[in-house]
């Protein structure tokens, strides 16, 4: 039945820029997924899936985040750019696609994950691959 799973604070998502987290999907496929703030309303975060949608690229990558520019989350390898509030990419190799999604909700400052399709499995990247050297679970912030 429907739940709810309390995934972040917006602010954490906000200080950090972006938070990565894992699911399992329908198919019992481990996908990561990343909240980023959405512009056009600081109090709310969105929730996309960690792959372009040109070669299924990471738009997260541990120890780096997420590059968001102006409302805008950068593609690291050719350089096409997502809404942070739609998904929708109107330039570059993946121009007029969308990332999939997976439903948040915010409450109260919270973040939950409310999708019925997906199951939370932890926060940080999948252990799919995972690659050696330090924890999979901490952030890694760098300026
Ligand atoms: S892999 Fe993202 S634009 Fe090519």
């Amino acid at each position: 039945m429907s739940g709810r799973y309390r995934l972040t604070s917006v602010d954490t998502v906000s200080e950090e820029g972006a938070w990565l987290f894992t699911v399992r999907d329908g198919h019992g496929e481990e996908r990561e997924v990343f909240l980023v703030p959405c512009e056009d309303d600081e109090s709310t975060v969105e929730a996309w899936v960690n792959s372009c949608t040109h070669e299924a690229q990471p738009l997260y990558r541990e120890g780096v985040g997420t590059v968001v520019r102006e409302g805008e989350v950068v593609c690291p390898k050719h350089g096409s750019t997502f809404d942070a509030c739609s998904g929708h990419c109107d330039n570059g190799p993946a121009a007029e696609t969308t990332l999939p999604d997976v439903d948040v909700s915010v409450e109260n400052g919270q973040v939950y994950l409310t999708d019925d399709d997906v199951r939370f499995l932890r926060e940080g990247a999948s252990s799919d691959d995972e690659e050696d050297g330090g924890p999979s679970s901490t952030s890694h912030l760098r300026f």
